[in-house]
């Protein structure tokens, strides 16, 4: 029989060799390398199978409907029997609540360990209506789990977290990459085998990623990021990736002294319907998945004391702001480069959209000129480097969603006006081919 060769592991990144070095040659970590099996490159005849796409039966996606309305949303209308799925998010925003309150409704298994069953049932009191489908194990080695999935034959399997899962045949400290991603497998297989739903929890780090692995993404089916501001109580769940169905939808959640609460009227967390108008605010629609949000964008312009002015952005790209703020200065004459300017997207919203670009602008205009943007006016624009206005796809959605909010006004690119039907729409349109005709109107 030949001699097997060595394979080296290393625990920090996951990556393997053939041979042993003290430094990892992929992630640099020191002494990481431990001596390891090698994976098999034995090939079996059935390997070598292929099947004909055609030839496999079609079958429509089954899906479990949570009492969670929000959360079936997100998942693409409900849970698909085996699907994998991670909810990523800070500590502390409300990940364990959120599956907590969605476990109720199955025969749950839920792993923790991160909380004690005492601190697990105090919270169960609070936030559950009912509370007997669900059991608990603070047992976080994966081979257990499979045993106890096995032995309870639970409808749904909950995680918390990810980041405390290891498997006793892997070689790592738990919380290493090769821990998480071997550990991710086994469960993604055992998922897959029983048709049991997995929830899996994850902390994410400051600079977005589910503890350092990226690995684990592309593991899982679906991938579902829960956000928000921690000054505010609501708290926004965003599909990232779905495999069975469309991303970029949200889901929007209150936080209560009962649990998270849907929250049926989105446009009251976003706006402030009712204070006075104020200068810095304008509001503008954004499309997420299905539905659209309108939200307010604040901005503060003020005379700086630094050589260099501060431009800072919160919910809104920076580049995106500085690339506006010259567009302003180039093409509707303002002076802005003694000023710092400060963004915020209400409510903790994340804007990628440029139709978002002309309620930017005119918020930093309104603060600049300290003049108030009059309530119940849209604003919807893209905004090119020549200061045009560009159309907005979908505007007839989003005009509508201004309407429904009881906005009297909307201001929006001159290439889009035709397109808004009365059905959307009936208070008044003005259209702007460019920046310097939306600041005339507004502040001229
Ligand atoms: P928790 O679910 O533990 O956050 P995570 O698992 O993401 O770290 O929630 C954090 C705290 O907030 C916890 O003390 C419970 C509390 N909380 C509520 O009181 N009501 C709510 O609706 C939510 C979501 C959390
Ligand atoms: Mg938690």
């Amino acid at each position: 029989m030949s001699k097997k060769k060595k394979y080296y592991l290393c625990l920090t990144c996951g990556s393997g060799f053939s041979k042993w070095s003290g430094q990892c040659p992929d992630c640099q970590e020191w002494n990481s390398l431990v001596e390891s099996e090698q994976p098999s490159s034995a090939l079996k005849q059935e390997d070598l199978k292929v099947i004909p796409l055609s030839a496999i039966a079609s079958s429509s996606l089954k899906r479990i409907k949570t009492n969670l309305e929000e959360f079936n949303l997100v998942c693409g209308g409900g849970i698909v029997p085996g699907a994998v799925i991670l909810i990523g998010g800070e500590p502390g925003i409300g990940k364990s609540t959120l599956a907590l309150q969605m476990a109720q409704y199955f025969k749950t298994l839920y792993i923790s360990g991160e909380e004690s069953s005492s601190q697990l049932r105090n919270r169960a009191e609070r936030v559950c209506q009912e509370m007997e489908n669900i059991k608990i194990s603070s047992n976080m080695a994966v081979e257990n789990i499979i045993t106890l999935v096995k032995q309870e034959s639970p409808e749904c399997l909950v995680i918390d977290s990810i980041q405390m899962l290891y498997s006793v045949e892997i070689p790592g400290v738990v919380g290493s990459v090769s821990q998480l991603k071997e550990s991710t497998v086994k469960l993604v297989k055992l998922a897959k085998k029983t048709d049991i739903p997995v929830l899996l929890i994850g902390h994410i780090t400051k600079e977005g990623n589910i503890a350092g692995p990226k690995v684990l993404e592309h593991l899982v089916d679906t991938v579902l990021y829960f956000e928000g501001d921690y000054s505010k109580d609501f708290r926004i769940l965003r599909s990232f990736k779905n495999r069975f169905g469309s991303i970029n939808e949200v889901g929007l959640f209150q936080m209560s002294v009962h649990g998270l609460e849907e929250v049926k009227d989105k446009n009251k967390i976003f706006l402030n319907l009712f204070g006075s108008p104020a200068p810095g605010n304008a509001v503008a629609a954004s499309l997420e998945g299905s539905r659209s949000i309108l939200f307010e964008v604040q901005s503060l312009v003020n005379f700086t004391s630094f050589p260099n002015p501060r431009r800072m952005s919160d919910g809104f790209d920076l580049n995106r702001l500085i690339l506006l703020i010259a567009v302003l200065e180039k093409h509707a004459g303002l002076k802005i480069n003694n000023y710092d300017v400060f963004i915020n997207i209400s409510g903790g919203l994340r804007i990628t959209e440029t139709a978002a670009d002309l309620a930017v602008a005119m918020a930093i205009t309104s603060s600049l000129k300290n003049r108030p943007i009059p309530k119940g006016i849209g604003f919807l624009g893209e905004i090119s480097l020549a200061g045009e206005i560009r159309p907005v796809f979908q505007v007839n959605r989003r005009v509508s969603e201004f309407k429904n909010s009881g906005f009297k006004k909307i201001f929006i690119p001159e290439a889009n006006k035709r397109e808004v039907s009365s059905a959307e729409f009936t208070g008044e349109i003005i259209g702007g081919e460019n920046i310097k005709k939306a600041v005339d109107y507004l502040f001229g």
